[in-house]
């Protein structure tokens, strides 16, 4: 591993994303014992007037919440946040760029040993708005100066841009100030446990390999469900809409892992391949195959427009045109102000051929991974109904991860991610083909519900969404097992 000193800096260190996500994600960390004391310096960077303590004691209640607060807890969360400094400056000018630098500097000399290399991460936790200006700033005053090696690298969050051709200027912007393997465009939900597992169980999995196609596979759900609303960030929301918020990146991204070929290597370059292979593969998207919803009184919301016609929910089916795909609908869904909370892909084969059970009623087979919560991977069989008769019922072999890896903690996407970052493992992230290739698909849909052209469907707070997505879902193939429901298994 590299050695010498690692200066994080936090921009927008007093926002939403950096307390909720980054600053913990640190924290654990740095528990871990990932980020020696000795060589570890976080810097925060916002445009508000604050002292070191001030940020510290904001931060103070994200990294111990009172419910669980241990004294060893206690004790890791003042020796971490001694770690951090706080510099103010605005996103546009030199000045606190040039400040910012100093402190970094001040820092290195102090932790550099000499056949130490200098590394600064630059996370981003700012609107894409200011990427452009933001990159030019560290770029112009704080870049790595060390003659003893190291790198300087960004990590940019999502949104980037709004269609293909926002996003594409932004892309061009930053690439004109860093090199691609500089930048580190997160989708945090390529950092879950069960989206890592993906490609494991896919591909070391001698029983998959011949299933894994149009010849047994009927069709794929990737479904993303919450239960609660847009809750405070309407304004934010409302801009973007549950597509842009969570299909075009999140659920096409896991549609990525399941659908494509098999990478030459693990090395990031030959996954991310293969992934962009999948996008460009994806055909125009068809009206018919497309369900919006709204939730009724996600209008209420003083921050969002009395005449808001942004979806809340959305189905939208993808047909991949190749070899191993055609024909197969890859059906994405995603909602808020849901019945349940959760993410899963459900993979659903097709019937079996010459039944001599007559149990196609009772359901097809299907391979379920839970991303969360109640992480699981289970498969859904018919069995011989135990006793007497000769009869089938459903079951499934379940490996529910809470009870066969008792006292494992899984990581946190956003910890996962940034300790990739510092490692310099691109795997887990969005190049910039690949992102260009997600908004071509979506870019012609979004461009007709900003317009109004399309209209969501009203439906009500914690319900299943528009009854017109569960009938598309059935004119796409796909057959409810009814009378059964999966339980996770209580410890
Ligand atoms: C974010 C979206 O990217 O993902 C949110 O902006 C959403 O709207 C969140 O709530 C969901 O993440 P997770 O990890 O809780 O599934």
């Amino acid at each position: 591993p590299e050695t010498g000193s690692l200066s994080i800096v936090v921009l927008g260190a007093s926002g939403d994303l950096a307390k909720k996500k980054t600053f913990p994600a640190l924290f654990h960390l740095y528990r871990q014992g990932f980020l020696p004391t000795d060589e570890v310096h976080i810097f925060g960077y916002a445009r508000t007037k604050i002292s070191d303590g001030e940020l510290r004691n904001r931060l103070h209640s994200y990294l111990a919440p009172a419910k669980d607060a241990s004294a060893e807890l206690l004790g890791d969360v003042s020796k971490f946040l001694q770690l951090i400094k706080y510099v103010s400056g605005s996103y546009d000018s030199e000045d606190g760029f040039r400040l910012l630098d100093k402190e970094i500097s001040e820092h290195e000399s102090l932790k550099s040993s000499a056949e130490g290399s200098s590394r600064r991460l630059f996370y981003l936790a700012l609107p894409p708005s200011v990427y452009p200006s933001v990159c030019k700033m560290i770029k112009t005053c704080c870049m790595n100066k060390s003659d003893l090696g190291g790198w300087t690298r960004v990590v940019v969050e999502k949104p980037f841009g709004k269609d293909l051709a926002s996003a594409e200027e932004l892309s061009t912007e930053i690439g004109m100030l860093f090199e691609e393997p500089q930048i580190y465009r997160i989708d945090h939900y390529l950092g879950k446990e069960l989206v890592q597992n993906l490609l494991v169980l896919r591909f070391a999995n001698r029983m998959f390999l011949p299933l894994w196609n149009r010849d047994n596979i009927d069709n794929v759900q990737i479904v993303f469900r919450e239960d609660f609303g847009t809750e405070g960030r309407g304004g934010y929301f409302d801009q973007y809409g549950i597509i842009r918020d969570i299909i075009q990146n999140h659920l096409l991204q896991v549609l990525c892992l399941v659908a494509m070929e098999k990478p030459v290597s693990l090395k990031p370059e030959h996954i991310r391949d293969e992934k962009v292979k999948v996008l460009e593969s994806v055909l125009p998207i068809s009206d018919d195959e497309v369900v919006l919803g709204q939730y009724e009184g996600y209008r209420d919301d003083p921050t969002v427009p009395d005449e808001s016609n942004t979806p809340t929910f959305a189905t939208v089916i993808l047909r991949i045109h190749n070899e191993r795909w055609e024909g197969v609908p890859f059906i994405l869904k995603a909602g808020k102000a849901l019945n349940s909370r959760k993410a899963e892909i459900r993979v659903q084969f097709k019937d079996v051929p010459g039944d001599i059970f007559k149990c196609k009623k009772q359901g097809r087979n299907e391979f379920v991974i839970r991303l969360q919560p109640l992480e699981a991977i289970y498969m859904k069989l018919t069995v011989k109904q135990p006793g007497l008769e000769m009869s089938t019922v459903q079951s499934e072999l379940d490996l529910s991860y809470g009870q066969r890896y008792q006292g494992v903690t899984i990581p946190e996407a956003y910890e996962r991610l940034i300790l990739d970052t510092i490692r310099g493992d691109q795997q887990h992230f969005v190049r910039r083909d690949e992102l260009k290739a997600s908004w071509q698909i979506f870019t012609p849909l979004l461009h007709r519900i900003d317009k109004g052209e399309f209209k969501p469907i009203p439906y009500k707070p914690g319900s299943r969404g528009p009854k017109e997505a569960d009938q598309l879902l059935e004119k796409a193939g796909y057959v409810q097992t009814h009378g059964y429901i999966w339980i996770p298994p209580t410890l």
